[in-house]
Protein backbone atom coordinates (compact mmCIF):
# COMPACT_ATOMS: atom_id res chain seq x y z
CA UNK A 1 0.00 0.00 0.00
CA UNK A 2 2.87 2.67 0.95
CA UNK A 3 4.40 1.48 -2.13
CA UNK A 4 1.92 2.65 -4.33
CA UNK A 5 3.13 4.37 -7.29
CA UNK A 6 3.63 8.25 -6.69
CA UNK A 7 1.22 8.75 -10.16
CA UNK A 8 -2.05 7.16 -8.75
CA UNK A 9 -2.15 9.73 -6.31
CA UNK A 10 -3.02 12.14 -8.07
CA UNK A 11 -5.03 9.91 -10.70
CA UNK A 12 -7.17 9.30 -7.62
CA UNK A 13 -7.22 12.48 -6.43
CA UNK A 14 -8.60 14.17 -9.71
CA UNK A 15 -10.77 11.53 -10.64
CA UNK A 16 -12.40 12.01 -6.79
CA UNK A 17 -12.12 15.68 -7.28
CA UNK A 18 -14.25 15.09 -10.50
CA UNK A 19 -16.58 13.21 -8.79
CA UNK A 20 -17.21 15.81 -6.49
CA UNK A 21 -17.20 18.68 -8.64
CA UNK A 22 -20.02 16.52 -10.37
CA UNK A 23 -21.60 15.98 -7.66
CA UNK A 24 -21.80 19.74 -6.87
CA UNK A 25 -22.47 20.67 -9.78
CA UNK A 26 -25.91 18.40 -10.18
CA UNK A 27 -26.34 19.83 -6.35
CA UNK A 28 -26.65 23.48 -8.15
CA UNK A 29 -28.37 22.32 -11.30
CA UNK A 30 -30.99 24.57 -10.02
CA UNK A 31 -28.78 27.79 -11.22
CA UNK A 32 -30.57 29.47 -13.95
CA UNK A 33 -29.34 32.43 -16.45
CA UNK A 34 -32.27 35.32 -15.96
CA UNK A 35 -30.54 36.98 -19.37
CA UNK A 36 -30.82 33.56 -21.36
CA UNK A 37 -34.33 33.39 -20.15
CA UNK A 38 -35.34 37.27 -21.22
CA UNK A 39 -33.42 36.95 -24.30
CA UNK A 40 -35.95 37.00 -27.28
CA UNK A 41 -38.60 38.17 -25.64
CA UNK A 42 -38.97 41.60 -27.23
CA UNK A 43 -41.23 43.41 -25.17
CA UNK A 44 -38.82 42.63 -21.70
CA UNK A 45 -35.53 44.10 -24.02
CA UNK A 46 -35.22 46.90 -22.30
CA UNK A 47 -35.58 45.03 -18.69
CA UNK A 48 -32.69 42.65 -20.10
CA UNK A 49 -30.42 44.95 -21.30
CA UNK A 50 -30.22 47.30 -17.97
CA UNK A 51 -30.24 43.89 -16.16
CA UNK A 52 -26.53 43.16 -17.83
CA UNK A 53 -25.79 46.58 -18.17
CA UNK A 54 -25.82 47.21 -14.27
CA UNK A 55 -24.91 43.49 -14.12
CA UNK A 56 -28.03 42.78 -11.38
CA UNK A 57 -28.51 39.79 -13.49
CA UNK A 58 -24.96 38.42 -11.73
CA UNK A 59 -27.12 38.84 -8.22
CA UNK A 60 -30.28 36.99 -9.75
CA UNK A 61 -28.15 34.25 -11.26
CA UNK A 62 -26.36 33.41 -7.67
CA UNK A 63 -29.59 33.16 -5.63
CA UNK A 64 -31.13 29.70 -5.26
CA UNK A 65 -34.64 30.84 -5.18
CA UNK A 66 -35.78 34.24 -6.39
CA UNK A 67 -38.75 35.67 -8.26
CA UNK A 68 -38.10 38.52 -11.08
CA UNK A 69 -40.42 40.97 -11.27
CA UNK A 70 -40.48 42.40 -15.19
CA UNK A 71 -41.14 45.57 -16.29
CA UNK A 72 -42.69 46.04 -20.14
CA UNK A 73 -40.62 48.82 -22.24
CA UNK A 74 -43.14 51.08 -21.82
CA UNK A 75 -43.28 50.56 -18.09
CA UNK A 76 -39.10 50.76 -18.06
CA UNK A 77 -38.61 53.39 -20.25
CA UNK A 78 -40.33 55.71 -17.96
CA UNK A 79 -38.78 54.52 -15.19
CA UNK A 80 -35.31 55.22 -16.64
CA UNK A 81 -35.72 58.31 -18.05
CA UNK A 82 -34.73 60.30 -14.72
CA UNK A 83 -32.66 57.95 -13.15
CA UNK A 84 -28.96 57.52 -12.94
CA UNK A 85 -27.39 53.98 -13.51
CA UNK A 86 -26.81 53.18 -9.65
CA UNK A 87 -30.45 54.27 -9.30
CA UNK A 88 -31.90 51.30 -12.20
CA UNK A 89 -29.73 48.79 -10.58
CA UNK A 90 -32.16 49.49 -7.09
CA UNK A 91 -35.08 49.26 -8.80
CA UNK A 92 -34.25 46.33 -10.10
CA UNK A 93 -33.03 44.91 -7.09
CA UNK A 94 -36.23 46.04 -5.57
CA UNK A 95 -37.81 44.26 -8.28
CA UNK A 96 -36.05 40.77 -7.52
CA UNK A 97 -37.44 38.81 -4.24
CA UNK A 98 -35.54 36.38 -2.95
CA UNK A 99 -38.43 33.39 -2.71
CA UNK A 100 -40.51 31.66 -4.87
CA UNK A 101 -43.74 33.31 -6.52
CA UNK A 102 -45.77 31.48 -8.68
CA UNK A 103 -48.92 32.66 -10.10
CA UNK A 104 -50.79 30.22 -8.13
CA UNK A 105 -48.70 30.91 -4.39
CA UNK A 106 -49.53 34.53 -5.31
CA UNK A 107 -53.36 33.79 -5.53
CA UNK A 108 -53.03 31.83 -2.13
CA UNK A 109 -50.88 33.68 0.15
CA UNK A 110 -52.15 33.18 4.09
CA UNK A 111 -54.68 35.42 5.23
CA UNK A 112 -54.66 37.01 1.56
CA UNK A 113 -50.76 39.18 2.17
CA UNK A 114 -47.00 38.31 2.66
CA UNK A 115 -44.19 40.13 3.28
CA UNK A 116 -41.15 38.75 1.33
CA UNK A 117 -37.73 40.05 0.90
CA UNK A 118 -35.72 41.84 -1.82
CA UNK A 119 -32.81 42.07 -3.44
CA UNK A 120 -32.48 45.81 -2.47
CA UNK A 121 -32.49 44.53 1.23
CA UNK A 122 -29.76 42.17 1.27
CA UNK A 123 -27.06 44.44 -0.59
CA UNK A 124 -27.28 46.17 2.96
CA UNK A 125 -28.30 49.99 1.51
CA UNK A 126 -32.06 49.99 2.95
CA UNK A 127 -32.65 52.05 5.76
CA UNK A 128 -35.15 49.48 8.15
CA UNK A 129 -37.44 47.26 5.92
CA UNK A 130 -37.76 49.70 3.31
CA UNK A 131 -36.26 46.98 1.05
CA UNK A 132 -38.62 44.45 2.14
CA UNK A 133 -41.58 43.69 -0.18
CA UNK A 134 -45.50 43.32 0.77
CA UNK A 135 -47.56 41.14 -1.66
CA UNK A 136 -51.01 40.97 -0.96
CA UNK A 137 -53.76 40.33 -2.96
CA UNK A 138 -56.09 42.96 -3.60
CA UNK A 139 -60.06 43.47 -4.27
CA UNK A 140 -60.84 41.77 -7.59
CA UNK A 141 -58.51 39.10 -7.72
CA UNK A 142 -55.88 41.73 -8.49
CA UNK A 143 -52.18 41.04 -6.55
CA UNK A 144 -50.32 44.12 -5.54
CA UNK A 145 -46.97 44.77 -4.53
CA UNK A 146 -45.59 47.57 -2.41
CA UNK A 147 -42.38 48.35 -0.21
CA UNK A 148 -42.71 47.59 3.39
CA UNK A 149 -42.06 51.34 4.03
CA UNK A 150 -45.55 52.15 5.76
CA UNK A 151 -48.28 54.39 3.50
CA UNK A 152 -46.83 52.48 0.46
CA UNK A 153 -49.14 52.04 -2.04
CA UNK A 154 -49.83 49.17 -3.85
CA UNK A 155 -49.08 51.07 -7.76
CA UNK A 156 -47.43 47.36 -9.10
CA UNK A 157 -49.39 44.68 -9.86
CA UNK A 158 -49.21 41.51 -11.19
CA UNK A 159 -49.85 41.35 -14.57
CA UNK A 160 -49.03 37.79 -16.38
CA UNK A 161 -46.19 34.77 -16.09
CA UNK A 162 -43.39 34.95 -18.42
CA UNK A 163 -41.17 31.93 -17.44
CA UNK A 164 -40.91 29.45 -14.44
CA UNK A 165 -38.35 26.81 -13.10
CA UNK A 166 -39.84 25.29 -10.69
CA UNK A 167 -39.40 26.33 -7.44
CA UNK A 168 -36.23 28.10 -8.12
CA UNK A 169 -37.04 31.04 -10.58
CA UNK A 170 -40.27 32.69 -11.34
CA UNK A 171 -40.39 35.48 -13.89
CA UNK A 172 -43.28 37.80 -13.66
CA UNK A 173 -44.76 40.98 -15.72
CA UNK A 174 -45.60 43.72 -13.56
CA UNK A 175 -47.78 46.71 -14.09
CA UNK A 176 -44.92 49.58 -12.45
CA UNK A 177 -41.75 49.25 -10.56
CA UNK A 178 -41.73 49.29 -6.51
CA UNK A 179 -40.34 52.34 -5.18
CA UNK A 180 -41.03 54.27 -2.15
CA UNK A 181 -39.13 57.50 -0.88
CA UNK A 182 -35.35 57.28 -0.45
CA UNK A 183 -34.99 54.57 -3.23
CA UNK A 184 -33.46 56.99 -5.93
CA UNK A 185 -31.05 59.79 -4.78
CA UNK A 186 -28.07 57.12 -4.59
CA UNK A 187 -24.65 59.02 -5.21
CA UNK A 188 -23.87 58.65 -8.61
CA UNK A 189 -19.88 57.99 -10.25
CA UNK A 190 -20.60 62.17 -11.91
CA UNK A 191 -21.01 63.71 -9.16
CA UNK A 192 -18.74 62.58 -6.19
CA UNK A 193 -14.82 63.39 -5.12
CA UNK A 194 -12.63 60.75 -6.05
CA UNK A 195 -11.01 61.73 -2.98
CA UNK A 196 -13.40 62.53 -0.80
CA UNK A 197 -15.68 59.33 -1.13
CA UNK A 198 -12.28 57.25 -0.24
CA UNK A 199 -11.41 59.60 2.78
CA UNK A 200 -15.22 58.92 4.02
CA UNK A 201 -15.00 55.30 3.24
CA UNK A 202 -12.11 54.87 5.83
CA UNK A 203 -9.37 55.18 3.23
CA UNK A 204 -7.67 57.96 3.71
CA UNK A 205 -3.90 56.43 3.20
CA UNK A 206 -4.98 55.40 -0.21
CA UNK A 207 -6.59 58.61 -1.06
CA UNK A 208 -3.52 60.13 0.18
CA UNK A 209 -1.28 58.38 -2.19
CA UNK A 210 -3.00 58.19 -5.07
CA UNK A 211 -3.21 62.14 -4.79
CA UNK A 212 -0.05 62.47 -4.23
CA UNK A 213 1.05 60.13 -7.06
CA UNK A 214 -0.87 61.38 -9.22
CA UNK A 215 -2.87 58.06 -10.28
CA UNK A 216 -5.98 59.75 -8.94
CA UNK A 217 -6.18 60.96 -12.61
CA UNK A 218 -5.58 57.94 -14.19
CA UNK A 219 -8.82 56.27 -12.16
CA UNK A 220 -10.72 59.51 -13.18
CA UNK A 221 -9.96 58.92 -16.71
CA UNK A 222 -10.90 55.32 -16.48
CA UNK A 223 -14.45 56.31 -14.84
CA UNK A 224 -15.69 57.17 -18.43
CA UNK A 225 -14.57 53.76 -19.59
CA UNK A 226 -15.34 51.37 -16.82
CA UNK A 227 -13.68 51.02 -13.68
CA UNK A 228 -13.42 48.80 -10.45
CA UNK A 229 -11.43 50.39 -7.86
CA UNK A 230 -9.71 47.88 -5.03
CA UNK A 231 -9.06 50.52 -1.91
CA UNK A 232 -7.56 49.16 0.65
CA UNK A 233 -9.11 50.40 3.87
CA UNK A 234 -6.79 52.19 6.56
CA UNK A 235 -6.07 48.88 8.39
CA UNK A 236 -4.64 47.23 5.52
CA UNK A 237 -1.79 50.34 5.97
CA UNK A 238 -1.22 48.95 9.52
CA UNK A 239 -0.69 45.27 8.43
CA UNK A 240 2.28 43.72 9.99
CA UNK A 241 5.05 42.61 7.34
CA UNK A 242 4.00 45.04 4.82
CA UNK A 243 7.18 46.42 2.55
CA UNK A 244 7.89 49.79 2.77
CA UNK A 245 6.03 51.89 0.14
CA UNK A 246 8.21 55.71 0.92
CA UNK A 247 11.17 52.89 -0.31
CA UNK A 248 9.44 52.23 -3.64
CA UNK A 249 10.01 54.18 -6.57
CA UNK A 250 8.01 56.81 -7.84
CA UNK A 251 7.48 54.64 -10.95
CA UNK A 252 7.08 50.97 -8.88
CA UNK A 253 4.10 53.23 -6.78
CA UNK A 254 2.07 53.67 -9.73
CA UNK A 255 2.25 50.37 -10.86
CA UNK A 256 0.86 49.66 -7.28
CA UNK A 257 -1.60 51.50 -7.24
CA UNK A 258 -2.46 50.76 -10.93
CA UNK A 259 -2.63 47.36 -9.57
CA UNK A 260 -5.58 48.49 -7.17
CA UNK A 261 -7.92 49.14 -9.96
CA UNK A 262 -9.17 46.64 -12.67
CA UNK A 263 -10.50 48.45 -16.18
CA UNK A 264 -13.97 46.93 -16.22
CA UNK A 265 -17.04 47.15 -14.54
CA UNK A 266 -16.99 44.72 -11.69
CA UNK A 267 -19.39 44.68 -8.54
CA UNK A 268 -19.44 42.05 -5.93
CA UNK A 269 -21.76 40.32 -7.33
CA UNK A 270 -19.53 39.98 -11.28
CA UNK A 271 -16.52 39.45 -9.18
CA UNK A 272 -17.62 36.60 -7.44
CA UNK A 273 -18.20 34.59 -10.58
CA UNK A 274 -15.16 36.02 -12.25
CA UNK A 275 -12.76 32.66 -13.90
CA UNK A 276 -9.21 33.05 -14.14
CA UNK A 277 -6.78 36.07 -14.55
CA UNK A 278 -8.18 39.16 -14.35
CA UNK A 279 -6.51 41.99 -15.75
CA UNK A 280 -5.74 45.10 -14.08
CA UNK A 281 -4.40 48.92 -14.65
CA UNK A 282 -0.92 47.21 -14.44
CA UNK A 283 -1.73 44.51 -17.19
CA UNK A 284 0.63 45.20 -20.08
CA UNK A 285 -0.12 41.92 -20.92
CA UNK A 286 1.17 38.29 -21.40
CA UNK A 287 -0.63 37.81 -17.98
CA UNK A 288 1.28 39.87 -16.25
CA UNK A 289 -0.10 41.74 -12.92
CA UNK A 290 -3.50 39.59 -12.74
CA UNK A 291 -5.36 38.44 -9.95
CA UNK A 292 -7.69 35.61 -9.19
CA UNK A 293 -10.73 35.54 -7.61
CA UNK A 294 -11.41 32.87 -4.26
CA UNK A 295 -14.89 32.70 -3.41
CA UNK A 296 -16.95 31.13 -0.57
CA UNK A 297 -20.40 32.41 0.12
CA UNK A 298 -21.12 35.75 0.06
CA UNK A 299 -17.15 35.96 0.63
CA UNK A 300 -14.76 37.38 -2.06
CA UNK A 301 -11.14 38.28 -2.00
CA UNK A 302 -8.41 38.97 -4.56
CA UNK A 303 -5.51 36.71 -4.58
CA UNK A 304 -2.16 38.54 -5.69
CA UNK A 305 0.36 35.43 -5.91
CA UNK A 306 1.69 36.27 -2.94
CA UNK A 307 -1.40 36.82 -0.79
CA UNK A 308 -5.45 37.46 -0.36
CA UNK A 309 -7.35 40.39 0.30
CA UNK A 310 -10.72 40.42 0.90
CA UNK A 311 -13.54 43.04 -0.28
CA UNK A 312 -15.12 44.47 2.27
CA UNK A 313 -17.40 46.91 1.10
CA UNK A 314 -19.11 48.46 -1.35
CA UNK A 315 -18.70 52.35 -1.72
CA UNK A 316 -20.03 53.20 -4.36
CA UNK A 317 -21.82 51.44 -7.74
CA UNK A 318 -23.09 53.39 -10.64
CA UNK A 319 -22.57 51.90 -13.72
CA UNK A 320 -19.54 51.53 -15.45
CA UNK A 321 -17.77 52.53 -12.14
CA UNK A 322 -17.63 50.56 -9.11
CA UNK A 323 -15.73 51.22 -5.77
CA UNK A 324 -15.05 48.36 -3.42
CA UNK A 325 -12.89 48.74 -0.12
CA UNK A 326 -10.39 45.82 0.43
CA UNK A 327 -8.99 44.86 4.02
CA UNK A 328 -5.20 44.25 2.46
CA UNK A 329 -2.86 45.88 -0.16
CA UNK A 330 -2.36 44.31 -2.79
CA UNK A 331 0.91 42.88 -3.60
CA UNK A 332 1.94 42.08 -7.14
CA UNK A 333 4.78 39.22 -6.99
CA UNK A 334 6.00 40.90 -10.15
CA UNK A 335 7.04 43.95 -7.23
CA UNK A 336 7.15 41.83 -4.35
CA UNK A 337 7.63 38.31 -4.82
CA UNK A 338 11.52 38.31 -4.57
CA UNK A 339 13.76 36.07 -7.17
CA UNK A 340 11.90 32.70 -7.12
CA UNK A 341 8.62 34.13 -8.98
CA UNK A 342 5.97 32.65 -6.45
CA UNK A 343 3.41 32.06 -9.15
CA UNK A 344 4.77 29.90 -11.66
CA UNK A 345 1.94 28.48 -13.92
CA UNK A 346 0.92 24.93 -13.25
CA UNK A 347 3.14 22.64 -14.48
CA UNK A 348 2.49 19.51 -16.34
CA UNK A 349 3.52 17.62 -13.37
CA UNK A 350 1.13 19.24 -11.43
CA UNK A 351 -1.24 16.62 -9.29
CA UNK A 352 -4.23 18.17 -10.45
CA UNK A 353 -4.09 19.53 -14.19
CA UNK A 354 -5.46 22.69 -15.04
CA UNK A 355 -7.81 21.39 -16.87
CA UNK A 356 -9.86 19.71 -14.15
CA UNK A 357 -13.47 19.73 -14.37
CA UNK A 358 -14.90 22.27 -12.18
CA UNK A 359 -18.14 23.50 -11.37
CA UNK A 360 -19.51 25.90 -14.38
CA UNK A 361 -20.39 29.03 -12.47
CA UNK A 362 -18.03 29.90 -10.03
CA UNK A 363 -14.52 29.99 -9.15
CA UNK A 364 -15.04 28.85 -5.38
CA UNK A 365 -12.30 28.68 -2.82
CA UNK A 366 -11.28 25.84 -1.64
CA UNK A 367 -11.89 25.13 2.07
CA UNK A 368 -9.67 25.75 4.63
CA UNK A 369 -9.20 21.85 4.54
CA UNK A 370 -8.67 21.17 1.40
CA UNK A 371 -6.43 23.69 0.97
CA UNK A 372 -4.27 22.07 3.18
CA UNK A 373 -4.61 18.92 2.07
CA UNK A 374 -3.67 19.96 -1.35
CA UNK A 375 -0.85 21.58 -0.25
CA UNK A 376 0.58 18.28 1.37
CA UNK A 377 -0.19 17.06 -2.60
CA UNK A 378 2.52 19.45 -3.43
CA UNK A 379 0.02 21.20 -5.82
CA UNK A 380 1.47 24.65 -7.11
CA UNK A 381 0.15 27.57 -5.46
CA UNK A 382 -2.00 28.57 -8.11
CA UNK A 383 -4.17 25.57 -7.90
CA UNK A 384 -6.97 25.15 -10.23
CA UNK A 385 -10.72 25.15 -8.70
CA UNK A 386 -11.29 22.24 -6.15
CA UNK A 387 -15.22 21.72 -5.44
CA UNK A 388 -16.89 24.40 -3.29
CA UNK A 389 -16.95 23.81 0.12
CA UNK A 390 -19.82 26.11 0.27
CA UNK A 391 -21.73 26.96 -2.67
CA UNK A 392 -22.20 30.99 -3.01
CA UNK A 393 -25.59 30.81 -3.12
CA UNK A 394 -26.50 29.54 -0.10
CA UNK A 395 -24.77 31.09 2.61
CA UNK A 396 -27.12 34.00 4.29
CA UNK A 397 -24.62 36.14 5.41
CA UNK A 398 -25.86 39.05 4.20
CA UNK A 399 -29.50 38.69 5.30
CA UNK A 400 -31.37 41.21 7.07
CA UNK A 401 -31.40 39.71 10.98
CA UNK A 402 -34.38 38.15 12.58
CA UNK A 403 -36.86 38.10 9.76
CA UNK A 404 -39.01 35.12 9.83
CA UNK A 405 -38.92 34.51 5.91
CA UNK A 406 -35.11 34.89 5.96
CA UNK A 407 -35.63 32.18 8.44
CA UNK A 408 -37.67 30.47 6.15
CA UNK A 409 -35.42 31.16 3.17
CA UNK A 410 -32.32 29.67 5.02
CA UNK A 411 -34.69 26.24 5.64
CA UNK A 412 -34.91 25.86 2.45
CA UNK A 413 -31.45 26.03 1.43
CA UNK A 414 -30.67 24.03 4.21
CA UNK A 415 -31.34 21.17 2.23
CA UNK A 416 -29.42 21.94 -0.80
CA UNK A 417 -26.07 23.36 1.49
CA UNK A 418 -26.18 19.80 3.11
CA UNK A 419 -25.66 17.93 -0.05
CA UNK A 420 -22.91 20.85 -1.43
CA UNK A 421 -21.28 20.32 1.92
CA UNK A 422 -21.37 16.15 1.55
CA UNK A 423 -19.85 16.87 -1.70
CA UNK A 424 -17.57 19.17 0.12
CA UNK A 425 -16.57 16.39 2.78
CA UNK A 426 -16.26 13.71 -0.11
CA UNK A 427 -13.54 15.30 -1.74
CA UNK A 428 -11.67 15.88 1.81
CA UNK A 429 -12.14 12.73 2.92
CA UNK A 430 -10.82 11.51 -0.60
CA UNK A 431 -7.91 14.10 -0.26
CA UNK A 432 -6.87 12.52 2.73
CA UNK A 433 -6.77 9.49 2.07
CA UNK A 434 -4.88 9.89 -1.02
CA UNK A 435 -2.19 11.39 0.85
CA UNK A 436 -2.40 8.61 2.82
CA UNK A 437 -1.08 6.47 0.09
C1 LIG B 1 -26.40 33.87 -19.90
O1 LIG B 1 -26.94 33.89 -21.19
C2 LIG B 1 -26.40 34.89 -22.05
C3 LIG B 1 -27.08 34.81 -23.38
O2 LIG B 1 -28.45 34.76 -23.25
C4 LIG B 1 -24.91 34.69 -22.21
O3 LIG B 1 -24.38 35.74 -22.99
C5 LIG B 1 -24.26 34.68 -20.83
O4 LIG B 1 -22.89 34.41 -20.96
C6 LIG B 1 -24.91 33.65 -19.94
N1 LIG B 1 -24.35 33.77 -18.61
C7 LIG B 1 -23.83 32.74 -17.95
C8 LIG B 1 -23.32 33.04 -16.60
O5 LIG B 1 -23.81 31.62 -18.43
C1 LIG C 1 -37.52 64.15 -16.08
O1 LIG C 1 -37.03 65.41 -15.69
C2 LIG C 1 -37.51 66.48 -16.51
C3 LIG C 1 -36.82 67.76 -16.07
O2 LIG C 1 -36.11 67.59 -14.90
C4 LIG C 1 -39.02 66.57 -16.37
O3 LIG C 1 -39.49 67.59 -17.20
C5 LIG C 1 -39.64 65.24 -16.80
O4 LIG C 1 -41.02 65.27 -16.58
C6 LIG C 1 -39.06 64.09 -16.00
N1 LIG C 1 -39.53 62.86 -16.55
C7 LIG C 1 -40.02 61.88 -15.77
C8 LIG C 1 -40.48 60.67 -16.48
O5 LIG C 1 -40.06 61.95 -14.56
C1 LIG D 1 -49.30 44.65 3.68
O1 LIG D 1 -49.86 45.94 3.58
C2 LIG D 1 -51.23 46.00 3.97
C3 LIG D 1 -51.72 47.41 3.70
O2 LIG D 1 -50.84 48.36 4.20
C4 LIG D 1 -51.36 45.63 5.42
O3 LIG D 1 -52.70 45.66 5.83
C5 LIG D 1 -50.79 44.23 5.62
O4 LIG D 1 -50.81 43.87 6.98
C6 LIG D 1 -49.38 44.12 5.10
N1 LIG D 1 -48.97 42.74 5.11
C7 LIG D 1 -47.94 42.29 5.81
C8 LIG D 1 -47.69 40.82 5.74
O5 LIG D 1 -47.21 43.02 6.45
C1 LIG E 1 -11.82 66.69 -4.37
O1 LIG E 1 -11.85 67.32 -3.11
C2 LIG E 1 -10.57 67.75 -2.63
C3 LIG E 1 -10.77 68.33 -1.25
O2 LIG E 1 -11.61 67.54 -0.49
C4 LIG E 1 -9.99 68.76 -3.58
O3 LIG E 1 -8.70 69.14 -3.14
C5 LIG E 1 -9.91 68.17 -4.97
O4 LIG E 1 -9.47 69.13 -5.89
C6 LIG E 1 -11.26 67.65 -5.43
N1 LIG E 1 -11.09 66.95 -6.68
C7 LIG E 1 -11.83 67.22 -7.73
C8 LIG E 1 -11.54 66.43 -8.96
O5 LIG E 1 -12.73 68.03 -7.69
Amino acid sequence: MAAAPHHHRGHLVLAVLSLAAAFAAAVDSSSHNITAVLDGRSEYTLYNSYLSETKVCDEINSEHTVTVLVLTNGAMSSLVANLSLAEIKNALRMLTLLDYFDEKKLHSLDSGSELTTSLYQKTGQAAGNMGHVNITDLRGGKVGFASAAPGAKFQSTYTKRVDTEPSTLSVLEVSDPITFPGLFGSPSASSVNLTDILDKAGCKQFARLIVSSGVVKMYQAAMDKALTLLAPNDDAFKAKGLPDLSKLSSADLVTLLQYHALPQYAPKASLKVAKGDIPTLASTGAGKYGLSVVSSGDDVSLDTGLGKSRVASTVLDDTPTVILTVDKLLLPSELFGGAPSPAPAPGPAADVPASAPAPETSAPAPSPKAAAKKKKAKSPSHSPPAPPADSPDLAPADAPEGDAEDKADSKKNGAAAAAVSLAATVACIALAVAAFL
